[in-house]
C-alpha cells in the first residue's frame, strides 16, 4: 500500500524518504503488491469464465513488475517486437502474448512471429495482406476501429478517425485476404481508448465487437483493449470496474452460448500499475516571480518532464505530496517544475503543498504507468533508476543511467 502514515508517507512498509535517501533522487518507487492487488480486483471483477488478462506492457515494462504479474498468470500485449521479445524472455508464455502494432514493417513481423513464434493482431488491411504472404495458412488476429472511442486527452483516444485498427466496412475485404492466404482468423481485437472512467464506452465496444465476431467460425478470443481508467485526484469518480466486470462476462456469455466458446481478453496497462509507482524528487530550488502584479512560486525539483511527460504532454494532474510532511497544512500554491529547459517542463500545476525547502522530498503520485515507460534522455539527462518493494524486501530493479549509458550508442 502507498499511504500516508502521520507526516510520512510509505511505500508498503518503508518510508518514502528513506528510499530516497538509499537511492538517491530522481527515483522510480513500485509497489509490488498494489500491483498484485490490482491486478486480482480486475480477474475477479470479470467473472468469465475464460478471462484472460494481458496485461499492457507499455504501460510499465519494469521487470519486476513484470515477474510479478507473469507468476500471477497474466499475459502480455505488446506493441514492439521488443516488448514481445522481453515478454517471452522473461519467460511468459507465447500463446500469451499478442502483438499489437502499428504502423507494422515486414521485418518487424518476421521477427515476431517467425523467431518469436508469437501471434500478430494487424492494424490494417495492408498489413494483413503482407503478412498472409509472409505467413499463409497460419492464424492471425484483427484489431478493429469500431469508429468511436473514448479517453482522457483527445491523444488517448484510438477508436474513431484515427490511424488505429480497421475499419468494419472493410471487414469484407479482410475475409478475402483471409481466404486468398489460408488464414485463420482466431481473435477479433479492439481498444477505443485510455483512462476512461466510464464503464459504458467499453460494453458498447463489446457489444459492437462480438456482433462482428459472430461472422468468424475460427475465432477463438475477443480482445475488448484496455483502458481502464485510475482516478488521479479526489474529484475523479474511479471506475467501477466490478460493474463494468460484471457487464462484460454477461455479454460474452451471451455470445458463447449462441455461437460457441471464445476467450475473453482485456489489455490493462494504467489500471494494474498507475497506483502502484510513485517519483520521488528532491527539491532543490524556490524561486518567487513576480511580473504586472502576477505572482508565481516556482518549487524547482531534480527531475522533469524527461522523466513524466504527462502532465506537459496530456495536461495531467499528478497528485504530489512532501514526503516528510505529508500531513502539514498545504498552505503554499505553487508550479513544481524540473530542470528541463522547456517552459512547458511542469511537474504539477498549482499544486498545493506544505511550507517546502530546498532537500525536501517530493513524490508524484500514480506515476507507475507511463512514467518511466515514455521518459527519454532530453537534455542528456540520465533516466532514473528503479526500486521495486515487495513482499518485504526494497530492491533496485533497474539502475540509474550512467554518462556512458548515454553514450553508449555514439562513435566519437
Ligand atoms: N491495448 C492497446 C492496444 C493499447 O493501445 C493500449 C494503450 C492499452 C491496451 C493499454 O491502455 P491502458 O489500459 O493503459 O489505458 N500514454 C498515455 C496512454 C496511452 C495508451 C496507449 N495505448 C497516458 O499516459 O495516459
Amino acid at each position: 500500500m502507498i499511504e500516508v502514515v502521520g507526516s510520512h508517507l510509505y511505500v508498503g512498509s518503508v518510508r518514502a524518504d528513506r528510499i530516497a535517501e538509499a537511492y538517491g533522487t530522481p527515483v522510480y518507487v513500485y509497489d509490488g503488491e498494489v500491483v498484485e492487488e490490482n491486478y486480482l480486483r480486475l480477474r475477479r471483477a470479470i467473472g468469465y469464465r475464460d478471462l484472460e488478462i494481458m496485461y499492457a506492457c507499455k504501460a510499465n515494462s519494469n521487470v519486476g513488475v513484470l515477474r510479478i504479474l507473469r507468476d500471477l498468470g497474466s499475459g502480455l500485449d505488446a506493441v514492439s517486437p521488443w516488448e514481445a521479445l522481453l515478454g517471452v524472455e522473461l519467460g511468459f508464455p507465447r500463446e500469451r502474448i499478442l502483438f499489437t502494432g502499428t504502423s507494422v514493417s515486414d521485418e518487424e513481423m518476421r521477427f515476431v512471429r517467425g523467431e518469436l513464434g508469437v501471434l500478430v493482431n494487424v492494424d490494417s488491411l495492408s498489413q494483413l495482406r503482407r503478412y498472409g504472404r509472409l505467413f499463409p495458412e497460419t492464424e492471425v488476429s484483427v484489431r478493429v476501429n469500431l469508429g468511436f472511442g473514448a479517453g482522457h486527452h483527445r491523444y488517448a483516444v484510438t477508436g474513431g478517425l484515427s490511424k488505429f485498427g480497421v475499419p468494419p466496412g472493410q471487414l469484407g475485404a479482410v475475409g478475402d485476404a483471409l481466404r486468398e492466404h489460408g488464414l485463420r482468423l482466431v481473435g477479433l481485437h479492439t481498444h477505443i481508448g485510455s483512462g476512461i472512467l466510464d464503464a459504458e464506452p467499453f460494453l458498447e465496444a463489446a457489444r459492437r465487437l462480438l456482433e462482428l465476431a459472430s461472422r468468424f467460425p475460427d475465432l477463438e478470443f475477443v480482445d475488448v483493449g484496455g483502458g481502464f481508467g485510475i482516478p488521479y485526484g479526489p474529484s475523479e469518480r474511479p471506475l467501477d470496474v466490478e460493474l463494468l466486470g460484471g457487464e462484460l462476462a454477461k455479454l460474452v456469455e451471451d455470445f458463447a452460448s449462441r455461437y460457441g466458446h471464445v476467450r475473453l481478453r482485456v489489455e490493462p496497462g494504467r489500471f494494474i500499475v498507475g497506483s502502484a509507482g510513485v517519483l520521488l524528487t528532491r527539491v532543490v530550488d524556490v524561486k518567487e516571480v513576480e511580473v504586472g502584479g502576477a505572482r508565481k512560486v516556482f518549487v524547482g525539483v531534480d527531475s522533469g518532464m524527461n522523466h513524466l511527460i504527462r502532465p506537459a504532454l496530456y495536461g495531467a494532474r499528478h497528485e504530489v505530496v512532501a514526503a516528510t510532511k505529508a500531513d502539514w497544512p498545504r498552505v503554499l500554491r505553487a508550479d513544481v517544475v524540473g530542470n528541463i529547459c522547456e517552459s512547458g517542463d511542469v511537474l504539477a500545476a498549482d499544486a498545493e503543498l506544505p511550507e517546502v525547502e530546498e532537500g525536501d522530498v517530493l513524490a508524484i503520485m500514480n506515476a507507475g504507468a507511463y512514467g518511466y515507460s515514455m521518459s527519454s534522455n532530453y537534455n542528456l539527462r540520465p533516466r532514473p533508476p528503479e526500486v521495486l518493494v515487495y513482499r518485504g524486501e526494497t530492491r533496485l530493479t533497474r539502475r540509474r543511467e550512467t554518462f556512458g549509458d548515454l553514450m553508449r550508442t555514439v562513435e566519437l
